[in-house]
């Protein structure tokens, strides 16, 4: 206790008047639309007032993506594996009306990809609690933190459309032996897919898995089909039993915690009827579609927080749960007044900035964060709320003046916190 006053009053030193001091700089990874607007409002209202901060900025807007032929995202990503923190605003990824709109010279793809495979790492989500927030789950009173794997699958693989009567084969060459196995014998038009995936990026997930569990205190279930996928998935299971018994088993074991594979189907149940407080691990679209279930479970996905992290642990990338809230932004656009739920934006900041804080030992850095996601949360259980949370707090039936702007809710959010620090 005494030796973190000590500290703290060092640190204090190298402080401005009443700023925290930050060494190293983040990454900071600019975005779209609605999400910009609420980035930038985060950054003024409730961050840059109370932290010296050093950021290091790129501007992956799409029209910047578009300007700078993509290089930004490149940089963007090297940044952060330099730096060890990035903050990225929502980006959007374009589809053929979103080239027209922009008068893209491409389709540009989405900056995440290209920060996914520098980082090599897991994407960790996981929703912030508010007591006065009815979840659609009503037993999950603790967290439950979703671990997904961001390699390969069908995010890497190959999906084609076989348009007349034809026959499918997967060739494996090895060298110059090659095998040839057939897939399916096509009478008419149809679909086929191959996807893959590798023992590595496997390991370096049950070990982020494993590490995170740690640091939370959570169980672990990784839950895969096996029973269907023998090879594919039974591969995923003997990688993370593999990696449990030789790094993690007496770890686990001291801390009074356990790991179990479960068939997802199985653990879907499970998961409904439990309340909460552990690590689910899954594969990369498994974790996709259960992680929104879950995010909507616990009653909004505003109230998700969204990070990567490498599995070394050393670096991280966080991100708002949510796309750029299109609809939200067309209204702001008309001038009108906007309630979309800046919570997760919020988090993304606080989550990036313990990471810096951790990494450079700054414990006046790691409690402003953490007195910023009280700020939020104890906002939320007085009862002041965007749109979105007001069915959850007063029920279907609640009145325009029970739920406030975007900028009224960070305003009320920055209040509670200028009197905490
Ligand atoms: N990680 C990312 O950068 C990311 C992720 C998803 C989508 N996107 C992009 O965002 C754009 C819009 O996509 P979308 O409309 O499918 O998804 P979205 O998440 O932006 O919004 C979908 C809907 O969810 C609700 N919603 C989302 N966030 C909310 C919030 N904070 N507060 C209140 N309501 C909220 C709104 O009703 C909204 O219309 C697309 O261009 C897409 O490419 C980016």
């Amino acid at each position: 206790m005494f030796k973190t006053q000590i500290v703290k009053l060092l640190s204090r030193k190298y402080a401005t008047k009443t700023k925290i001091a930050v060494s190293k700089p983040i990454v900071e990874i600019d975005g779209d639309e609605m999400t910009k607007i609420i980035f930038a409002e985060i950054k003024n209202k409730l961050i840059l007032p109370f932290v010296e901060l050093g950021r290091d900025y790129y501007d992956c807007s799409l029209p910047n993506r578009n300007a700078t032929k993509n290089q930004v995202s490149k940089d963007a990503a090297e940044a952060i594996l330099r730096h060890n923190v990035g903050i990225k605003c929502s980006t959007i990824t374009p589809d053929e009306e979103r080239v027209k709109e922009f008068n893209l010279t491409q389709m540009w793809p989405s900056p995440n990809g290209m920060i996914r495979n520098a980082l090599n790492g897991t994407q960790f989500r996981e929703s912030i609690i508010c007591r006065n927030v009815n979840k659609y789950v009503r037993g999950w009173t603790k967290p439950i933190i979703m671990g997904r794997h961001t390699f390969g699958d069908q995010y890497g693989g190959k999906d084609l459309t076989i348009e007349k009567p034809s026959k499918i084969y997967l060739t494996v060459k090895t060298g110059d032996h090659e095998e040839k196995f057939e897939i399916f014998d096509y009478k008419n038009r149809g679909v086929a897919m191959v996807t893959f995936n590798t023992e590595d990026s496997i390991r370096n997930f049950a070990t982020s898995c494993f590490r995170m569990a740690l640091e939370r205190q959570f169980p672990v279930y990784f839950a895969t089909k096996s029973t269907l996928l023998k090879q594919y998935d039974k591969l995923f299971n003997d990688v993370f039993l593999e990696v449990y018994e030789k790094n993690f088993k007496s770890k686990f074991a001291q801390a009074n915690l356990t790991f179990e594979l479960r068939l997802i189907d199985d653990m879907a149940a499970q998961a409904m009827k439990s309340s909460g407080g552990f690590l689910w691990a899954l594969k990369s679209y498994d974790g996709d579609v259960l992680s929104d279930v879950v995010g909507q479970g616990f009653g909004s996905m505003g109230l998700m927080i969204h990070s990567l992290i490498s599995h070394d642990g050393r670096t991280i990338m966080t991100e708002p749960a949510h796309g750029t809230v299109t609809r939200h932004f067309r209204e702001y656009q008309k001038g009108v007044k906007v309630s979309t739920n800046p919570i997760s934006s919020i988090f993304a900041w606080t989550r990036g900035l313990q990471h810096r804080a951790k990494l450079d030992n700054n414990p006046d850095l790691g409690s402003f964060a953490q007195t910023l996601e009280k700020s939020t949360i104890s906002t939320v259980e007085e009862g002041l709320v965007t749109k979105d949370l007001a069915p959850c707090v007063f029920g279907t039936e609640f009145r325009e003046d029970q739920y406030l702007g975007t900028s009224e809710f960070i305003d009320k959010v920055a209040q509670k916190l200028g009197k905490l620090v």
